[in-house]
This record gives C-alpha cells, structure tokens and sequence, in this order.
C-alpha cells in the first residue's frame, strides 16, 4: 500500500476538527474524497501533504504512513524531501501555484531541473511532452506565455503538469477544477485520470461531485464533519452505499429524466467544528437516527472491504 492513513486526528489551537480517519490508497489507485463544504477534506490534504503547520495545525493522533515512513512522526526538516517532490498538492486556484512573472515553460520546466537533476534542454523536451499529453494546443508556443495569458482551463493544466514533472508518487488534487466550467472540468479530470493510471501513481482527488467520482475513482472516502462516514470501492459504495449520508450525497447526483428542479439536496448543514454534536454527527440530519446514535458509531470492517460507521448501516441494493 502507498499510503495508510490510520486514526489520523489533526488539532487547531483548541479544535479538532479531524477525528479518527483510516484509509488507503495504492499505487495506479485513484481515491475520492467526498462530503459537503466543511466537511474536512481541504485539512485532510493539508494533514497527507504536511502542510498543516502554515495553518497552526497539526496532527494530533493516529499515522499518516506513505510508502513505509510515516510522515506524522517526522520533524519538519525530514518532510521536505516528499513535498512536492515524492507528494504534490494541486489546488483550486492556480494562481497560488503560478508565478505571475515568469513564463510557463520555465515554471514546468524548473521542476524537472530540481527535483530530477535534468539539464535546461531535457527539461525542455519533458515540459513540451507533459503539456502536450495534457492536450495543450501548440505546447511549445504555450511555454513562451505568461500565466495572464493562458485561460483559467489552461492556468490549471500547466499546474498539473508542474506537479508531474517531478515525477511524485502521489498527487493530492483539492478541488482542482473547481474554478473551470463544466465541461473544461470533466475533461481535465478525465486526462488526469488517464495519465495517473498510466504512470502507476496515486490521486487523491476532493471534489464535490460525485458524478465525477462515480466515472474515474477506483476507491471512496466519505467524511462528514471531520469523520469518516464510509470508505470502500467505488463501485459497490455506489451501488449499494451502506451510509445513510453516502445514500444521500448519491441522491444529489443530477439523474437523467429527472424532473427539473427535483434535486432536494439534503436538509440541513454540517455543523461547524465548534458545533459537532455529541454522539453520530450526523444525527441531527439522518432520517433513521435512534437512541442507539447518541453514541459514537465505531468503524466496522465490511466484508467487500473498507468501513462504515453507522448503527444502522443499509443493506438493501440500491434503486
Ligand atoms: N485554520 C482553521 N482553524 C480552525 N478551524 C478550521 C480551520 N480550517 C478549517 N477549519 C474547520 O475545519 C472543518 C473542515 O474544514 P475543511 O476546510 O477541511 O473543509 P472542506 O471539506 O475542505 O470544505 P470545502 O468543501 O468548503 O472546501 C470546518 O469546520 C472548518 O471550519
Ligand atoms: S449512526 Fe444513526 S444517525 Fe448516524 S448515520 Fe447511522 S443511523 Fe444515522
Ligand atoms: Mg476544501
């Protein structure tokens, strides 16, 4: 297994906001890490990426174990050789990633140089492949450009294609077409996927839409309000979620010949982290709430594999 995140609790000052989270992911694997807004997933990638100190956090409890070594027991110094180089983060903006004043190319470029060794020209031949397997138009004359001169579908594939270049293991993609219309989105997803599976790394992809999910992931993580509600292989998840709140994000997906305006969404919000409610956090929300929800479910091992933490967990197929 690439990476094991096993009990993972992150703390920020005096919440904490993530608690008790265990999955994993494998090399050519892609995760998809799912909940409404406010749900954890952005600190999960700061927690996988070590990035949590720039926030004032950190991880509190539980491993973060990559490829052997786990990272939540290293000292800041020994976390560099993996970030951006063994781990890359790509995030929803591209201009945090993007220097405003240099030309594409050389940021692309730069990658190579110094996280591979390589020299200027070979460096060169590398950015012009990437761009062009990220169907970039004449590649070449892109490299020339500076980042106000590409669109925002464009900003992104540059952004994707710095965080290849250093050849990680794993790729962290928060939101990362969040910012692009709908088909500019579908489409980046979808190479992105192609050449993940293609070069045997692993992405963890946080989006919101599950329909996404649904086409490219091979694995699914489900947090509510900093927990794991659910994590198993994408296809039995979406054939049969056992999560009242993996059932309900499902039945937000926009189906055809489903009448306009039918989309409910579920009632409600995720409460904020000063808010979590005592026992299941979702109970306030949950239509099959009990007595026994009062209590913290605890994660049970599912025979397909994965967990659910739920009293209730759902058997039936779904339809
Ligand atoms: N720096 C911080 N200090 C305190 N609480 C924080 C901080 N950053 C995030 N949180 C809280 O942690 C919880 C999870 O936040 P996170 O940003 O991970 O959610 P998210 O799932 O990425 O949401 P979105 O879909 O809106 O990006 C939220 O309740 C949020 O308010
Ligand atoms: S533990 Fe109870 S409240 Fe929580 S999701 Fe399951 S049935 Fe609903
Ligand atoms: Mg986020």
């Amino acid at each position: 297994m690439l990476l094991s995140v096993e009990n993972l609790t992150v703390r920020i000052g005096k919440v904490e906001p993530l608690s008790g989270l265990s999955f994993t992911l494998d090399r050519g694997e892609i995760l998809g890490l799912v909940g409404e807004s406010g749900s954890g997933k952005s600190l999960t990638a700061m927690a996988v990426t070590g990035l949590l100190p720039l926030i004032g956090g950190r991880i509190s409890a539980g491993s973060v174990v990559f490829d052997g070594t786990d990272l939540a027991a290293l000292p800041e110094a020994r976390l560099r050789p993996y970030r951006g180089k063994r781990i890359a983060l790509v995030t929803q903006n591209p201009m945090t990633a993007l220097d405003p004043v240099q030309r594409v190319g050389d940021q692309v470029d730069i990658m190579a140089r110094l996280h591979l060794g390589m020299d200027a020209k070979a460096a060169r031949a590398r950015t012009v492949d990437l761009l062009n397997r990220l169907r970039i138009p004449e590649s070449r004359t892109v490299c020339d450009a500076y980042p106000h001169q590409l669109s925002g579908g464009m900003k992104q594939r540059i952004v994707i294609a710095m965080a290849l270049a250093a050849e990680p293991d794993l790729i962290v993609a928060d939101e990362p077409t969040t910012a692009l219309d709908v088909t500019v989105q579908a489409q980046i997803i979808h190479i992105l996927g192609e050449l993940v599976r293609e070069r045997g790394l692993a992405l963890m992809l946080i989006t919101h839409d599950m329909g996404v999910v649904a086409q490219v992931c091979d694995r699914v993580a489900v947090l509510y309000a900093g927990r794991l509600a659910e994590t198993r292989e994408a296809g039995p998840l979406f054939a049969r979620p056992r999560h009242p709140y993996t059932r309900a994000l499902i039945d937000c997906i926009p189906r055809e010949g489903m009448a306009p305006g039918s989309l409910t969404g579920i009632p409600g919000l995720v409460p904020s982290v000063a808010q979590y409610p005592a026992g299941c956090r979702f109970h306030p929300r949950c239509l099959h709430a009990d007595a026994a929800c009062q209590q913290v479910p605890e994660a049970r091992p599912q025979a397909d594999g994965g967990s659910v933490s739920c009293h209730h967990p759902m058997e039936a197929d779904h339809g």
